[in-house]
């Protein structure tokens, strides 16, 4: 029977949905990324080696498997080539959605000269957010037209203009071009129509796991705006992304930290800036997969997680670092926000508003084990709604229970 699951974070991104992806991938035939791009950073350890995914999708390790790059990522070639090293001796077929825009040389300059000004939101570098500005402003350049030397040409002068009257273009056209056309010639035979892909596949009877990248609150429009990324990281992003009906998707996976962490600017109400703090943060090696920033932590936040199980529509949960939260005195965990004398129980949609709550937590006592950390996952459940059917305790795929 085939089966098409959404996985997605519902924190701030890095919930190890890379790590969960791997461990299910077993189950399915095709592994779709829907949104972001090399910003995104999956971690999958297996066999004693680690992997870092930007833009492919993690669960292509086991072989035969096909990987799909769809319409609403943004692709850069030139990090693409080289990611694909890592997959050397795996067996993988990859689609590139013709749609997809790309990531141009300039993009990467712009927003790094955006974050050395101090004004940007504390971006990956990765040029991400000028891609997309460039695609809804339709003047992007998409990956179908890589096929073409003429059309890419033609596309690309009107990127270069349209940069270069508006922003800042420090590299020669000509250049550019040349770029993108040795690059492209290594994944030209992979660049298709995604959409029409999936299509044939379900009518084959596959399954398709679709992987989210970043998290539900880093969301264009249900994240913390302006402290977001550029595009749909909720599950209605990969229909979008994808091409796909709605009505063929079976399930929604919702994968969470036992705690939680952010990268960038922002406000985050739980956050610890405190010895506890630390401690997390170097037990859970939390430092970011793309570009080595330590990660801000905190304690989970409830209040958060249950608006984030709405927006996706979250069948099924997984959570992940519980082995994090080993051997601490106590955990807590916010239950609701306290904003001008009111409680608070939904999340904020205005980051004003967001920035001013004070968490109200619910302690537990400590634990050293999974059994230990019982009342502190029922809780969670209960306060949720939603069954937590994975839990992940460990980097290695082996470290990963089904209940
Ligand atoms: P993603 O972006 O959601 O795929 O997550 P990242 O890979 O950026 O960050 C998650 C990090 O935690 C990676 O280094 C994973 O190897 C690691 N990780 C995933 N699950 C677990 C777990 O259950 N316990 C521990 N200790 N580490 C984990
Ligand atoms: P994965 O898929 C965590 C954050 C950046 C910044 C904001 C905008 O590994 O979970 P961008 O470069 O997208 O314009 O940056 O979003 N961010 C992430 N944080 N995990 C990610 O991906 C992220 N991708 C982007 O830190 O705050
Ligand atoms: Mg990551």
């Amino acid at each position: 029977m085939s089966k098409v699951s959404v996985i997605v974070g519902l924190q701030w991104g890095d919930e190890g949905k890379g790590k969960i992806a791997d461990f299910l991938s077993g189950d399915y035939d095709i592994i779709a990324r829907f949104q972001g791009g090399a910003n995104a950073g999956h971690t999958v350890k297996v066999g004693g080696r680690e992997y870092v995914f930007h833009q492919v999708p993690s669960g292509l390790l086991r072989g035969g498997k096909v990987g799909i790059l769809g319409a609403g990522m943004v692709i850069d070639i030139m990090s693409l080539v080289e990611e694909l090293k890592q997959l050397e001796g795996v067996d993988y077929d990859l689609v590139i959605d013709e749609r997809a825009h790309l990531v141009l040389p300039y993009h990467r300059l712009q927003d790094a000269r955006q974050e050395e000004s101090g004004r940007g939101v504390g971006s990956t570098r990765r040029g991400i957010s000028q891609a997309y500005r460039d695609k809804y402003a339709r003047f992007g350049v998409r990956a179908g037209s890589l096929l073409d030397e003429r059309i890419l040409k033609e596309d690309l002068k009107r990127s270069y203009e349209f940069n270069s009257r508006h922003f800042t273009v420090n590299l020669d056209f000509e250049e550019i071009y040349d770029i993108l056309l040795t690059e492209s010639r290594e994944i030209r035979d992979m660049i298709g129509d995604a959409s029409l892909y999936l299509r044939n596949a379900i009518e084959e009877g596959k399954s398709i796991l679709m992987e989210g990248a970043q998290g539900t609150l880093l969301d264009i429009d249900f994240g913390t705006y302006p402290y977001v990324t550029s595009s749909h990281t909720i599950s209605g992003g990969a229909l979008v992304g994808l091409g796909f009906p709605w009505k063929r998707v079976d399930e929604v996976i919702g994968v969470f930290k036992a705690y939680t962490t952010r990268v960038g600017k922002g406000p985050f109400p739980t956050e610890l800036v405190d010895e506890t703090g630390n401690q997390l943060r170097e037990k859970g090696g939390e430092y970011g997969a793309t570009t080595g920033r330590p990660r801000r932590v905190g304690w989970l936040d409830l209040v958060a997680l249950r608006y984030a199980v709405w927006v996706n529509g979250v069948d099924y949960l997984v959570m992940t670092k519980l082995d994090v939260l080993f051997g601490f005195p106590e955990v807590k965990v916010a239950v609701a926000y306290r904003l001008q004398g009111m409680d608070v129980r939904w999340f904020p949609a205005s980051y004003h508003r967001l920035a001013r709550v004070e968490p109200i937590y619910r302690t537990f006592p400590g634990f050293d084990d999974l059994d230990g950390a019982r009342d502190y996952i029922s809780f969670i459940e209960d306060y949720l709604g939603v069954p937590i059917k994975i839990i992940s305790y460990g980097m290695d795929r082996e470290k990963t229970v089904l209940r």
